[in-house]
């Protein structure tokens, strides 16, 4: 019932891949009861962010007003910063939900500007701005200027909606000159440096924007969240709950009913290291990060770290002579060279010996695999997601008992919710340890993750609409409206 009969099936291995694939286990699998413990905690976390500034999830007001109505008009840029592309949007929101125009394109983020100075970031998004513009003819041809909604995944102080301070750099990012910075007025500089017929008017968390483009869709929507390289979500509270900005000018002009969406910026749960089961590869991790002891939940859970866990269990493993003995493993010495998306393929391979995941670890990183160690290596990469998703479920949890909320749907995006397709099942089976839903609601999501892949429950997973290209553009024509300037 709690997941634990999952976890004494395994595969037939040699005593000596046995017994350390037991001592994984013990460390990584996380029991209902401890999960519970997690998501009390978490809840507490989150409601001291409501309360006071500087707390350690930092809940940050987005100045986004409601829900949307599905009749948000007028057409706009997005841009949004993601790991490794630089998507540039143009979208034509006609006022009515079904119909949306959509054109795209991705530039090819240099590997340089992530460790490099702010000046290289902005002029390259600056510059791929402009040749979005020229190549879509959209100079003249519409508003002047074109009115932008930019999707920044960081964790950003906003006194406005066109304002973000970055607080600190997350997901592997260290670009010099930004943190304690406004990212919008770097921005505008950079648009302005290329005399680019642009004026920002959003500055938006990806979180933000995958629950305000689902609910354009969809009424039932409660919860925004990314389970990709990063791992965060969004809610919307009332302004009467977030005693935190109850001096502000700007919120006593509001009705206290006031919904306000909130960025929880949860990644940073438990910084403190007082609840989350961490192993001495988490550690490892946090360690060697560009930011030690900050995202500790976020480093156990986000598809950026899943990979590298199961690397440096894989290392520790070699350097003890029990997996791949004799073989040249120095592809695997460099850090993050395994993405998730190795860890679903071996789960998900279903030809007889586990040849394709052979195949793959042989073409990838030249070892030469053993059929226990191809055995061995799935438990792990099972063991590893089974933690992930678990864990992400205890956040979401978390907000559901704050909001008092009982069913509707999480609105998810990001590689892990949508490339791993047992994320869904476990997280929900999670979801219902924790949440105490009935025996019958529970079972349906079996944590092995096998066969259909939806999730059921009264709070289901669902896949969010476009949270950085719709979602930007409909915040953007709510900000409009909202300083009376909308489009018609
Ligand atoms: C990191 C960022 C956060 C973002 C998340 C998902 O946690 O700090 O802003 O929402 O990743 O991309």
């Amino acid at each position: 019932v709690d997941g634990t009969n999952e976890k004494q099936k395994g595969p037939d291995l040699p005593t000596e891949l046995r017994d350390e694939l037991e001592k994984l286990e013990q460390q990584f699998y996380v029991d209902r009861k401890k999960l519970k413990q997690i998501s009390e905690r978490f809840q507490q976390e989150l409601e001291e962010g409501l309360q006071d500034h500087g707390k350690n999830i930092a809940m940050y007001v987005t100045w986004v007003l409601g829900f949307p109505t599905g009749k948000e008009k007028g057409d706009f840029l997005t841009l949004d910063l993601g790991g490794t592309n630089l998507r540039v949007c143009w979208i034509n929101l006609r006022g009515n939900e079904h119909e949306i125009g959509i054109k795209q394109q991705s530039y090819k983020m240099p590997d340089s500007i992530k460790t490099g100075d702010a000046s290289s970031l902005w002029s390259f998004i600056a510059s791929s701005l402009q040749t979005f513009i020229s190549d879509h003819s959209l100079n003249g041809a519409f508003s002047n200027p074109l009115n932008l909604g930019f999707t920044f995944s960081y964790p950003a102080i906003q006194d406005y909606i066109d304002q973000g301070i970055l607080q600190t750099w997350t997901k592997g990012f260290d670009i010099k000159g930004v943190e304690g910075e406004d990212v919008a007025s770097q921005l505008r500089s950079a648009i302005s440096d290329l005399n680019l017929p642009v004026s920002l008017v959003a500055v938006v968390n990806d979180t933000t924007g995958a629950m305000i483009a689902s609910s354009y869709h969809d009424p039932k929507t409660i919860i925004g969240a990314i389970f990709g390289t990063g791992c965060n979500a969004a809610y919307m509270d009332k302004i009467s709950n977030i005693p935190k900005i109850n001096s502000s000018d700007e919120i006593k002009k509001l009705d206290p009913g006031t919904p306000m969406a909130i960025n929880c910026e949860y990644g940073a749960f438990d910084n403190a290291r007082n609840v989350l089961p961490l192993t001495k590869y988490d550690e490892q991790i946090d360690a060697t990060s560009p930011r030690p002891g900050e995202q500790a939940f976020e480093k156990t859970s986000a598809g950026l770290y899943l990979g590298e866990i199961f690397r440096l269990i894989i290392l520790d493993l070699h350097s003890r002579n029990i997996i791949f003995k004799d073989q040249d493993i120095s592809k695997l010495q460099s850090p993050y060279t395994i993405d998730t998306s190795l860890l679903s393929n071996i789960e998900d391979d279903d030809t007889p010996d586990l040849s394709d995941s052979g195949n793959e670890f042989k073409a990838t990183f030249n070892i030469t695999m053993t059929q226990p160690e191809l055995q061995f290596t799935r438990a792990l990469a099972k063991l590893i997601a089974v933690r992930g998703a678990r864990l992400c479920a205890t956040g979401i949890a978390a907000i559901c008992r704050h909001q008092k909320i009982s069913s509707g749907h999480v609105a998810a995006d990001g590689s892990v919710a949508n490339k791993h397709p047992k994320f869904k099942k476990r997280w929900g089976r999670a979801l219902g340890e924790i949440l105490d839903w009935s025996e019958a609601d529970r079972e349906e999501n079996d944590e092995s993750g096998e066969g259909d892949e939806s999730q059921k429950g009264p709070i289901v997973l669902t896949s969010a609409e476009d949270g950085s290209g719709v979602g930007a553009a409909v915040i953007a024509a709510m900000t409009l409206e909202r300083w009376g300037k909308g489009q018609k």
